[in-house]
């Protein structure tokens, strides 16, 4: 079948109009059109000597713990200021759509859930989210704190070093949250993959868990990824444009 803006394959509509259980895992790309850079794109302006992986450990901010809470300032400045695009709108509707959906999420931008996803059932932060802070010591959450000009912050309760809560590299991943996705991916009927590199594991064994347990399982990606020889379908393109072709096609 073709819609007028992306072809949509018809075995995908059928299957998709038929399921019952459909797990989604979004990556940077689902963010691009919504002008946050992925995580590997180049780094900007202040940041440009920088690699992500460089910043993004707890060696880095033990090393250097105000140069990285002022990136990831920086990061939080930007996703404030973005806009939730077509592809988290489409998802947002899809999730309405079948009785059981899961979206699960490498983003910590909070995008999907200022687009309205997660009413239904959460979305699944497998990353954490970029506009919480929690204590480096204690792990604990933390809502509030006093500015001292200190950068970063210190925790109300322990005086430690205040940090976002987002999962860094050499860090394990929630464990509930990623026992969830398991489960999810487990038990689906159709597995989409939109916009992730699928390098990054645990995220990127996902798909193959679901291909593994017999779902279909849906690229939406404009590049080649390593996933892609193995999918069932690959919508080759930007998933603001592929994702609300997916969902029109559906409409009957
Ligand atoms: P990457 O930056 O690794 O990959 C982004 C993917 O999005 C690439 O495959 C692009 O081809 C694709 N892409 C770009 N524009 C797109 C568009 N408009 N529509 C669809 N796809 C598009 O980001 P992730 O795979 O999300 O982890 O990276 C996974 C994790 O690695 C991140 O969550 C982060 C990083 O390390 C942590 O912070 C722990």
């Amino acid at each position: 079948m073709l819609t007028e803006q992306f072809p949509i394959p018809w075995p995908l509509v059928e299957l998709l109009r038929s399921a019952q259980r459909v797990a989604v895992l979004t990556g940077a790309g689902v963010s691009a059109e919504s002008g946050v850079p992925t995580f590997r794109e180049a780094q900007t302006g202040l940041w440009s000597n920088y690699r992500p992986e460089e910043l993004a450990t707890p060696q880095a901010f033990l090393h250097n713990p105000r140069l990285v809470w002022e990136w990831y300032a920086w990061r939080r400045n930007l996703v404030l200021k973005a806009e939730p695009n077509p592809a988290h709108l489409a998802l947002v509707e899809l999730e309405q759509r079948f009785p059981h959906f899961t979206l699960i999420t490498q983003n910590v931008d909070n995008l999907h859930q200022r687009a309205g996803s997660g009413k239904r059932f959460p979305v699944i932060e497998l990353h954490g989210n970029i506009l919480r802070t929690k204590c480096f010591e204690e792990n604990r959450e933390i809502a509030s704190w006093q500015e001292t000009g200190e950068t970063p912050p210190r925790c109300p309760h322990c005086g430690g070093m205040l940090r976002p809560d987002v999962v860094w590299f050499n860090e394990p991943l929630p464990e509930q949250a990623l026992q969830a996705a398991w489960e999810a991916a487990q038990n689906c009927q159709v597995f989409l993959s939109i916009g992730t590199s699928g390098i990054v594991q645990p995220a990127a064994s996902l798909p193959y868990r679901a291909l593994d347990a017999g779902a279909a399982v849906v690229e939406i990606n404009p590049d080649e990824t390593p996933l892609t020889r193995s999918a069932t379908f690959v919508l080759s393109g930007p998933a603001g444009q592929a994702l609300p072709a997916l969902l029109s096609a559906l409409t009957p």
